[in-house]
């Protein structure tokens, strides 16, 4: 295993040829360690989902409107009751510092700069404490609930006295998908990197198997929340929850139902289950299936103003970037992520402008082609 670092020192200004977030992806694999570079780029299994994540969106196509006056026009929105400059945020993405020193520091400082909501990850590497001091609004905390309900309220209520304003609690990787592409890669998390925010955490009893039990079964789902560990925590924090990670339409109505604030529709950048659709597959029936009012955001494969555009037609209220954040900041540390967050920005708003759609509201599903 190849330690951080090793490659090409990140870049003190950026390149004339990176103008666009797939430029970071190409730039990427010079900064990052082969088999970390393979961890984070890589999906479960085949890689269906990862690769369906882009072809679901590049089969979309937009229908402009000409001659409309966007002189009005802009990409302010509200969600989750709070006001985005723009409906994009930093998904959580874990262990940043596997690819630039500052790690979220980094991340956090540049999406303040341009007005970026960030999410900061259970397993980040730098405390969420000091995420939160670099970072402006909106700041939401990503929870991966711990098999000790005392230890995730322990996180809960750090979170709450740090400002973060929401909890995204992850429901879909309960356990790693078949990630057979960093197996390849012989990646595993160098030393120096550590899940900070566990770093208290009660050890895990340890477990013996009869001979007819499973590791999965009767070892790791065990531990990992259910519904019911959704009702407990909806009784013990006052911060709005949204599940990040649901798929099908019955699990977002029963989120809905249960008086939570929101879904993330997402196949965690195809790297947990294989063979489930995109959101972006999904978004349509989802929106139709909860009504107009609930927050749905999505990610996946999101790459240009245009993919944001899309998704915002087809329901979603915003969308998270994953991968490119961590290229960007290899590649030219928090400038490069600030770079990269004014690209989208600055490629939505053209977007908007080119399709006659002056504002977020103007975006509807007649947008598209059929
Ligand atoms: C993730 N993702 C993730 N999700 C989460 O809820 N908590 C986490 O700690 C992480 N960590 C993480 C690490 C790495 C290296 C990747 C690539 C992804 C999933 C992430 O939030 C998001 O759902 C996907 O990355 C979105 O897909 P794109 O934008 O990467 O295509
Ligand atoms: C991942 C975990 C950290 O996707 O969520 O690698």
């Amino acid at each position: 295993m190849s330690l951080p670092f090793k490659r090409r020192a990140p870049l003190n200004s950026i390149p004339a040829d990176l103008v666009s977030v797939a430029d970071y992806a190409r730039y990427a694999p010079d900064f990052i360690p082969h088999a970390i570079m393979e961890y984070i780029a890589g999906g479960g299994a085949d890689e269906i989902s990862l690769k369906r994540n882009r072809t679901a969106l590049d089969e979309l196509h937009i229908l402009p409107r000409a001659l409309v006056n966007c002189t009005a026009g802009g990409t302010h929105t509200q969600v989750l009751g709070e006001p985005l400059r723009h409906p994009l945020l930093l998904a959580p993405v874990a262990f940043q510092t596997l690819v630039h020193p500052e790690g979220e520091l980094g991340t956090a400082e540049a999406a303040s700069v341009l007005e970026t909501g960030m999410i900061a990850s259970t397993l980040s590497s730098y405390s969420l404490e000091e995420i939160a001091t670099r970072c402006g609004s909106p700041k939401w905390f990503q929870l991966y609930m711990q098999q000790s309900r005392d230890f995730t309220l322990g996180l809960v209520r750090r979170a709450e006295a740090a400002g973060y304003t929401q909890l995204m609690v992850t429901v879909d990787a309960p356990l790693h998908g078949i990630r057979n592409r960093a197996q390849r890669a012989g990646y595993e998390l160098p030393a120096g990197v550590e899940a900070i925010n566990l770093k208290d955490r009660p050890p895990l009893p340890s477990a013996s198997f009869e001979p007819d039990q499973s590791i999965v079964f009767q070892g790791m789902m065990s531990e990992v929340p259910t519904w019911d560990d959704i009702a407990w925590l909806q009784q013990e924090t006052s911060l709005p929850i949204t599940l990040k990670g649901l798929l099908h339409p019955a699990d977002v109505l029963r989120a809905r139902d249960i008086g939570l604030a929101g879904a993330v529709i997402s196949n965690h950048g195809g790297r947990t289950l294989d063979c489930v659709p995109s959101a972006i597959d999904l978004l349509p029936r989802i929106r139709q299936t909860v009504g107009p009012d609930f927050a749905l955001l999505m990610d996946g494969g999101i790459e240009r103003g245009t993919d944001i555009f899309k998704a915002i037609a087809l329901g979603a209220n915003a969308v998270l970037l994953g991968r490119p954040q961590l290229y960007a900041l290899a590649v030219a540390g928090k400038l490069g992520v600030a770079h990269m967050l004014r690209i989208l920005r600055e490629e939505l708003e053209v977007t908007m402008a080119l399709a006659g759609t002056p504002t977020i509201a103007d975006i509807t599903p007649d947008a598209l082609f059929k």
